[in-house]
C-alpha cells in the first residue's frame, strides 16, 4: 500500500503504469495531471444503444442485472462503441435493496416500484443486511469485467441514503417526496434508523464491489436536491457520511452525485467524496468555488443539449472544459443520464471532442 498527496491509499496491484489506477478517469478524480480530460456518460449502458435494446428485449430489468454475463456484456458496450474513459457496472439502485429482502420491481418507463412501502420501525427490521452471497452475481460480474476492461477502469455504484429511502417509502417515483419528508419531519427517529439500514446495505454492496476489484465508486444521491441545505445537513448528511467515510481506507476514488443540488454542494462535498457531481444548473467554475480546491468536479453537459444540431453540442462542451479549468480536477459527464432518445453517435463525437479539445489545449501548455 501506498500513500499519495490527497491521503488516499492506492491498491499496489493495480497502480502499476498503463493499469486502471494510471488512467486519465482516476488521476483526475486524484486531482493529478492528465494527458486529456476523461469523459464518461451516467447511463451510458441503456436504452439509447441498439445493442443494449436488443439485449434486454426478452429479458426483464432486475434478471438482467442478476445475470453476470449480460452484465458484463450490457457495460461493455459502450466502451467499444464510444471509447468512453470508464465503465460503469450495469445495475441498478435498487439491486441491493432487493437482495435486501425487499419485494419491487423495475417497471419499464416508471423505475422502481416497491409491494410494500416502508412506514413503521417493523419496516424498516424487513431491510436485512446483506452479505456477498445475497449479491454473487455482481461479485461474478465485476471480476469478469476487470479482467475484458484491462487498463480502462470499473466504476461501482450505489442509490445513497436519501434516495432509496423515497423510493422506498413512497413505494414508487414521486415528483414531490411528500411521503418521505412527512416520514422524515413526523419521526426523525424512524427515519434516521431507516436510513441508517440503508447506509449499512450502501456500505456493503460497495464493499463487494471494491474487493472485487472496482476502481472507483459513484453514490448517487439523484433525489437531494429536493430539501434545503439545512434539511439535507440534519437528516441526509449523516448517513451518506457513513457510506462515504466507511471507504475512507479502501483505497478508490469516491464520487458523490445529486441532481439539483446547487444550494448542496458544499455539503456533499463534507460527506467524504473526492469527486462532487454537479448538474447542468451550476457552471463548473462556480460549483468549485462553493465544494473547494481540495476535490475534483464531474459533469455537467445538459442532457438534452445532445439532441441539439452538433454546433450547439460543440459549443457546451467547449464552454464545458473551460470551465472545468477552474477545478483542480475534471472529469467530463453529462449532468444526468443519457435519454434514451439520444443518438449514440452524437455520444461518440462528444467523446472524441473532449479528447482532442483537452489534449490540444496540454500540447499548448
Ligand atoms: O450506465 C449506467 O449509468 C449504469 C446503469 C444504471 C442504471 N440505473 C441502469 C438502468 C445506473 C447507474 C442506475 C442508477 C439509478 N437507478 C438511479 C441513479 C441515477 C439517476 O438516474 O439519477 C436511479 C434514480 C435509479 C432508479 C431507476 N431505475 C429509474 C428512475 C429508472 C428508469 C425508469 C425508466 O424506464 O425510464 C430505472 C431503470 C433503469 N436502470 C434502466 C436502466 C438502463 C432502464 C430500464 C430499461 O432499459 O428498460
Amino acid at each position: 500500500m501506498t500513500t499519495d498527496t490527497t491521503g488516499t491509499v492506492a491498491r499496489d496491484g493495480d497502480s502499476r503504469p498503463g493499469g486502471p489506477a494510471d488512467s486519465p478517469f482516476i488521476r483526475a478524480c486524484r486531482r493529478r495531471p492528465v494527458p486529456h480530460t476523461p469523459v464518461w456518460f451516467m447511463r451510458q449502458a441503456g436504452r439509447s444503444l441498439p445493442e443494449y435494446r436488443e439485449i434486454r428485449a426478452s429479458v426483464p430489468m432486475l434478471e438482467s442485472c442478476r445475470r453476470p454475463e449480460l452484465v458484463t456484456e450490457i457495460t461493455l458496450q459502450p466502451v467499444r462503441r464510444h471509447g468512453v474513459d470508464a465503465a460503469i457496472l450495469f445495475s441498478d439502485i435498487v439491486v441491493p435493496v432487493a437482495a435486501a429482502g425487499i419485494d419491487l420491481d423495475i417497471v419499464p418507463g416508471t423505475g422502481p416500484v416497491v409491494a410494500e412501502p416502508i412506514r413503521t420501525a417493523a419496516d424498516v427490521e424487513r431491510i436485512r443486511l446483506i452479505t456477498r452471497d445475497d449479491v454473487s452475481y455482481v461479485d461474478e460480474a465485476v471480476r469478469q469485467l476487470v479482467v475484458e476492461l484491462g487498463d480502462t477502469p470499473l466504476i461501482g455504484f450505489a442509490g445513497a441514503p436519501f434516495t432509496l429511502a423515497s423510493y422506498l417509502v413512497e413505494g414508487g417515483p414521486s415528483r414531490t417526496h411528500a411521503k418521505t419528508k412527512a416520514l422524515m419531519y413526523g419521526d426523525p427517529e424512524l427515519w434516521h434508523a431507516l436510513c441508517a439500514r440503508l447506509a449499512d446495505v450502501t456500505l456493503a454492496f460497495l464493499r463487494v464491489q471494491i474487493e472485487a476489484g472496482v476502481s472507483a465508486v459513484q453514490l448517487f444521491d439523484s433525489w437531494a436536491g429536493a430539501l434545503s441545505e439545512a434539511d439535507y445537513r440534519r437528516f441526509v448528511l449523516p448517513h451518506s457520511t457513513a457510506v462515504l467515510s466507511g471507504l475512507v481506507d479502501a483505497g478508490v476514488p469516491r464520487i458523490h452525485f445529486g441532481v439539483g443540488t446547487a444550494e448542496l454542494l458544499g455539503a456533499m462535498g463534507e460527506a467524504g467524496a473526492d469527486v462532487v457531481g454537479v448538474d447542468w444548473r451550476t457552471p463548473l467554475d462556480v460549483a468549485t468555488g462553493r465544494i473547494g480546491a481540495d476535490k475534483a468536479v464531474q459533469g455537467n453537459l445538459d442532457p438534452c443539449v445532445l439532441l441539439a444540431p452538433w454546433p450547439v453540442v460543440e459549443a457546451e462542451v467547449r464552454r464545458i472544459l473551460e470551465q472545468g479549468r477552474a477545478a483542480p480536477g475534471h472529469v467530463f459527464n453529462l449532468g444526468h443520464g443519457v435519454m434514451p432518445e439520444t443518438d449514440p453517435e452524437v455520444l461518440t463525437r462528444v467523446v472524441a471532442l473532449v479528447h482532442e479539445l483537452s489534449s490540444r489545449r496540454a500540447d499548448q501548455g
